[in-house]
């Protein structure tokens, strides 16, 4: 068995130290907040914390994260920043098909944990590697910027 703490729970799970964590957040726990989609760590759609910094569950073994604290979308609104980013998405309606959505609010929420005041270089810098097919990245930027209480550039 693995103990992981996810969301500030214990959960132990039985699963193989090479499996990625998007598996057993998804298969094995139920949790399908956090999304598949590339499996390679290219889209950004299985970003999830680790002790507050986000990770591409989908490249990272179970292994690796015992004994860490690890976020989900599932429970992101329970930081300040995700709340504020959270409000902010809704506000702005970002969303279009919604896919790659719960990876942007965890990269946007890290984000602003650590520059609660980012600039569009912050911002560009640290949604890169989340991709969105239906081209929400003005809405994204807008509100992230709305999430730091200031209007979008
Ligand atoms: S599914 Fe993990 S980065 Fe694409
Ligand atoms: S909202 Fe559709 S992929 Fe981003």
């Amino acid at each position: 068995m693995i103990s992981l703490n996810i969301n500030g729970k214990a959960r132990s799970v039985d699963a193989e130290p090479d499996t990625p964590l998007l598996w057993v957040l998804r298969d094995t726990l139920g949790m399908t907040g956090t999304k598949f989609g590339c499996g390679a760590a290219l889209c950004g759609a299985c970003t999830v914390h680790v002790e507050g910094k986000p990770i591409r569950s989908c490249s990272t073994p179970v292994s690796l994260v015992v004994g860490k604290k690890i976020t989900t979308i599932e429970a992101v609104s329970a930081t300040p920043a995700g709340q504020k980013v959270q409000a902010a998405w809704a506000a702005l309606d970002v969303p279009q098909c919604g896919y790659c959505q719960s990876g942007q609010i965890m990269s946007a929420a890290a984000l602003l944990a650590e520059k609660p005041n980012p600039t569009d270089a912050d911002i560009d810098d640290a949604m890169a590697g989340n991709i969105c097919r239906c081209g929400t990245y003005p809405r994204i930027r807008a509100a992230i910027h709305a999430a730091a209480g200031r209007k979008g550039e």
